[in-house]
């Protein structure tokens, strides 16, 4: 399979440029700036892209590549520190921007030389994305100018004869017009990729590998329900069938019917499969608890407990599998031993579980690549595509106390939430959205009489990554309905709030 190497400098957008390459159907990796020149050719890639980073290149102590790397043959592409780096090491200079000359931030209109094979098919004026306080003052020998800004001379390098590309701006990032085209040109013109990438080829190949290395041992999985551990499933279910044992654990905090949901699409499956109604256990433990700090450990470690209480029934078991995505791999610090995700946020494995290896099939991809897999693998669209839900389930949707009354109330409203979103065609539009329970009662009028009843908050959420986000601006109407509903269809609701905070100041979850 043909991989393009990504070395790691440090930038913020590394996970993107990551992202965006798969987009194009070729395979890559991010690896830290420093990998020995044996590691490179042994990953033997078709193209390496330097990614941005904090550091100035002329500076002591700035990362650099191996300089092997440049005598690889193959494709380089430098973005922003990347393309400064490119220009040091092979004998141009870089320096800071004078006063605010060729200091640029932000969009910029960018003129571009057509004739630069990495900017073929792109108009000759575009904006870019840029961010940067270091500028190329010297271009190095072979190199040619391909790319000005009005404050910046520099900002594209190009050695057409050795394939070395260097760009200022960010084409990873959707601010920049034709940042699609440049990566599509630098991987297929360039690099000479054919493309193949694809999921389909991925759980093919996946399957076979999971199934030489599980030979005929036997596989333990937490399912929670989620995306990537649903996927998980059905995959080592493909892949080794009733070897692998799911243990579910239903802890009453999910939505409405969603735990038949989650055994409804395994039914058919060929799997051990366990499914553990803990709600009365979870909800005893929750009694009393206010804190939402607290209720999240009371969760995750009970989750625990009844999963490692299930896992002794079972007995010994070869692997124990882990939903570990690659986002979760290149934040922890890059290709280091394996990085466990726990489910619910408990730090660590559970450790009475006993088994010899862990399998994590899914810690290459990305979470788009996740459901890509999901999809190929026939599980429903309704859970692949199902929005992000805490691992503390409804428990930190009911604010305060968590009761079995609160629950079922605060069960319907979202599920009529989520209904209503759906048929007025604003699930897909919206991030996340759902129904919480306040905490709070207030006085309202049913028919003739008085009513002393909980009041339902509604969120909904536009963010591309969830550390920010802003408040949806639903329609009027469907508010309405909603609404309405909810007062009419859910028994000790009187009141519905729309949440027209965003983050921040707000969090996205109440608790
Ligand atoms: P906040 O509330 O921090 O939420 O703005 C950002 C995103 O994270 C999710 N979230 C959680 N997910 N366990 C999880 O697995 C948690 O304890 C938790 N708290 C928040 C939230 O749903 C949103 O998508």
């Amino acid at each position: 399979m043909e991989k393009i190497l990504i070395l790691d400098f440090g930038g913020q957008y590394n996970q993107l440029i990551a992202r965006r390459v798969r987009e194009h159907h070729v395979y890559c990796e991010v690896h830290p700036h420093d990998m020995p020149l044996a590691e490179i050719r042994r990953f033997d890639p078709i193209g390496v892209i330097f990614t941005g980073g904090p550091h100035s290149v002329y500076l002591p102590g700035a990362p650099l590549p191996d300089p092997g790397v440049f005598s690889l043959g193959v494709p380089i592409l430098g973005i922003c520190y990347g393309c400064q780096l490119l220009a040091q090491e092979l004998g141009g200079l870089v320096t800071a921007a004078q006063e605010d000359a060729a200091r640029e931030y932000g969009k910029t209109l960018t003129v571009f030389d057509p004739a630069c094979p990495l900017f073929r098919g792109m108009p000759e004026r575009s904006v870019t994305w840029m961010s940067h306080g270091d500028f190329i003052a010297r271009v190095p020998e072979g190199f040619r100018l391909a790319a000005h800004s009005a404050a910046c001379p520099t900002v594209a390098i190009c050695d057409e004869k050795r394939r070395f590309y260097g760009v200022q701006f960010h084409p990873e990032v959707n601010h920049t017009q034709y940042g699609r085209e440049l990566l599509h040109n630098f991987l297929y013109e360039i690099c000479r990729a054919k493309g193949d990438w694809t999921m389909a080829d991925f759980k093919r190949r996946t399957i076979a590998s999971l199934r030489e290395r599980v030979g005929d041992g036997r596989v333990l999985l937490a399912l929670s329900g989620g995306v990537d551990s649903s996927v998980l499933a059905a995959l080592l279910s493909e892949a080794v069938g009733r070897q692998l044992v799911c243990v579910f654990v239903d802890h009453g905090l999910l939505r409405k019917n969603e735990g038949d949901e989650v055994e409804a699409a395994f039914s058919g499956r060929a799997l051990d499969f366990h499914r553990v109604d803990a709600a009365g256990r979870f909800l005893s433990r929750l009694g009393g608890v206010t804190d939402p700090e607290e209720k999240r450990r009371i969760v995750g470690g009970e989750f625990i407990r009844v999963f490692e209480e299930e896992a002794k029934k079972i007995g010994a078991v070869d692997f124990l599998a882990q939903g570990t995505i690659y986002p979760d791999v290149i934040e922890s610090g890059l290709g280091q031993a394996a990085v466990i995700k726990s489910h619910h946020n408990v730090g660590g494995l559970p450790d009475s579980v006993s088994f010899r290896e862990i399998l994590e099939p899914l810690r290459m991809l990305f979470k788009d690549e996740v459901r890509q897999l999901g999809r190929e693998l026939g599980l429903p669209e309704a859970l692949i595509s199902r929005q992000p839900f805490p691992g503390p389930g409804l428990s930190i949707r009911v604010i305060g106390e968590v009761t079995a009354e609160k629950l079922a109330i605060l069960r319907e409203a979202d599920a009529i939430f989520r209904e209503e979103m759906a048929s007025a065609g604003m699930a897909q539009q919206s991030s996340q959205y759902f129904a919480a329970l306040t905490n709070m009662r207030s006085v309202g009028v049913m028919g003739d009489g008085r009513s002393y009843d909980w009041a339902v908050a509604l969120r909904s959420v536009q963010t591309s990554d969830f550390m920010t986000a802003e408040w949806s601006r639903l329609p009027y109407e469907l508010l309405d309905r909603v609404s309405v509903r909810i007062v009419n269809e859910v028994r000790g609701v009187n009141r519905v709030f729309y949440d027209v905070t965003s983050k921040p100041p707000a969090t996205v979850e109440y608790e």
